[in-house]
């Protein structure tokens, strides 16, 4: 597990190889065991086609992913809802990322579905966060690690 999380990269260009679907849906099931306050699942995936995809006009296109993602988040009847249901639906995105990455596949996480132009193309209604647009695909490039400060630089021990 640990090798897992420290090998994990944030893809910027992949293979045009295919996801299977069931693959694909495997990793998204895994993704909705995420902790959830409340038992809310704020989370919701679009799959983007290739017009959608054209119209936000990345400047990559995801790297050329096979497989395009938007995930966004419901919001609660609370800020402080809406604010932990955006940190569950991120633990879903991680949960997804690691669930490809341990079968070889990587993942791009993209913000670009927070502009409200972006919003728009992607159809994303009142209510709700766009938390991330992701590529997903078999990486071309596996960049190197980018280097984390020490835990314990981070670490606080209260009295
Ligand atoms: C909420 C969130 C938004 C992100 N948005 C972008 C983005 O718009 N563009 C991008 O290149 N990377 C984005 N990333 C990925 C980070 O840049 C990446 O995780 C970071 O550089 C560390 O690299 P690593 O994931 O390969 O360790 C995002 C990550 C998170 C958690």
């Amino acid at each position: 597990m640990k090798d897992l999380i420290r090998t994990r990269r944030n893809i910027k260009k992949f293979k045009p190889n295919e996801i299977r679907e069931d693959a694909l849906l495997s990793w998204l099931e895994a993704a909705v065991m995420a902790p959830n306050h409340r038992m809310t699942e704020p989370w919701e995936v679009f799959f983007l086609g290739r017009e959608t995809r054209e119209k936000l006009n990345h400047k990559t296109n995801f790297g050329n992913a096979p497989v395009v993602m938007a995930v966004i988040s419901k919001n609660g009847v609370n800020k402080l809802e809406t604010e932990e249901n955006a940190l569950a639906t991120a633990c879903f995105i991680q949960n997804f990322n690691l669930a490809a990455w341990a079968e070889g596949v990587g993942t791009f996480w993209s913000s670009i579905g927070a502009s409200e132009r972006n919003r728009e193309i992607l159809g994303v209604p009142e209510g709700y966060h766009v938390i991330g647009v992701l590529g997903v695909g078999y990486p071309e490039i596996i960049p190197d690690p980018k280097p984390r400060r020490p835990i314990a630089e981070k670490i606080k021990r209260l009295p």
